[in-house]
């Protein structure tokens, strides 16, 4: 039996990593392709603890107050909860012949994390040596959206903001997201322009995975 293949879905918060993985995992089911769906932060333990502190209710108490563990503590978490993830989910399932569909992966770490250090450039390096362990997906789809685009798709969600809901961060994380592939020259990396009518972005989306030959021929 061959390995699945391993493959993920990037993005900004609002540029639609979500909503585009559900549709792609009914399309690929529909081929009768086996198909295991996941997410990171996991729903693993780390995972768990992770969604917790992006949303609030667990905190850092601090003499001035509560606050979120700082970037090199958010970069330690993700990663650790990364290699349980694959440890746990996606190896066994890319070894049992389904392919796995990731919604963020270590790209999310690097985008993020660097961008909230206050170690500059060098932050990235260092998140890229916590990861050297994780396996490299088959293919990376990146997910793009104008900045104000993104905002107005994270003001209709309900609930309250997360850790990184800030407007001038995620201005930045559209531009860091355009280049990513510099920091992954031998990942396979796609763009795809997600400022458009769902179905056109779900059928490129579709498009690129079956290229590489999971599912129906192109
Ligand atoms: P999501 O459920 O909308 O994908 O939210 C997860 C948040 O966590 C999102 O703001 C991106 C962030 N994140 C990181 O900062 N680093 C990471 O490694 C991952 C996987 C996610």
């Amino acid at each position: 039996m061959s390995n699945g293949r391993f493959l993920v879905l990037e993005g900004v918060d609002g540029a639609g990593t979500t909503t585009h993985t559900k549709i792609l995992v009914d399309a690929l089911k529909a081929d009768g392709i086996p198909l295991k769906s996941t997410r990171e932060p996991s729903d693993g333990p780390i995972g768990v603890m992770l969604r917790q502190i992006l949303t609030g209710r667990l905190v850092v108490p601090t003499m001035q107050g509560p606050r979120a563990p700082t970037w090199g503590t958010m970069a330690l978490l993700f990663a650790a909860d990364r290699l349980d993830h694959i440890d746990a989910e996606i190896t066994p399932n890319l070894m049992e012949g389904v392919t796995v569909l990731s919604d963020r992966y270590d790209y999310s770490s690097v985008a993020y994390q660097s961008l909230t250090s206050d170690a500059g450039g060098a932050s990235i390096e260092w998140v890229q040596e916590l990861n050297r362990h994780a396996r490299r997906p088959d293919l990376t789809i990146v997910l793009d959206v104008p900045p104000e685009v993104a905002k107005r798709r994270r003001g209709a969600r309900h609930g309250a903001p997360d850790l990184y809901d800030d407007d001038a961060l995620q201005v930045r994380l559209c531009t860091f997201y355009k280049t990513i592939e510099k920091y992954y020259p031998k990942d396979k990396i796609v763009h795809v322009n997600a400022d458009r009518d769902q179905a056109v972005v779900a059928a490129e989306i579709l498009k690129h995975v079956r290229d590489l030959g999971v599912g129906r021929g192109p």
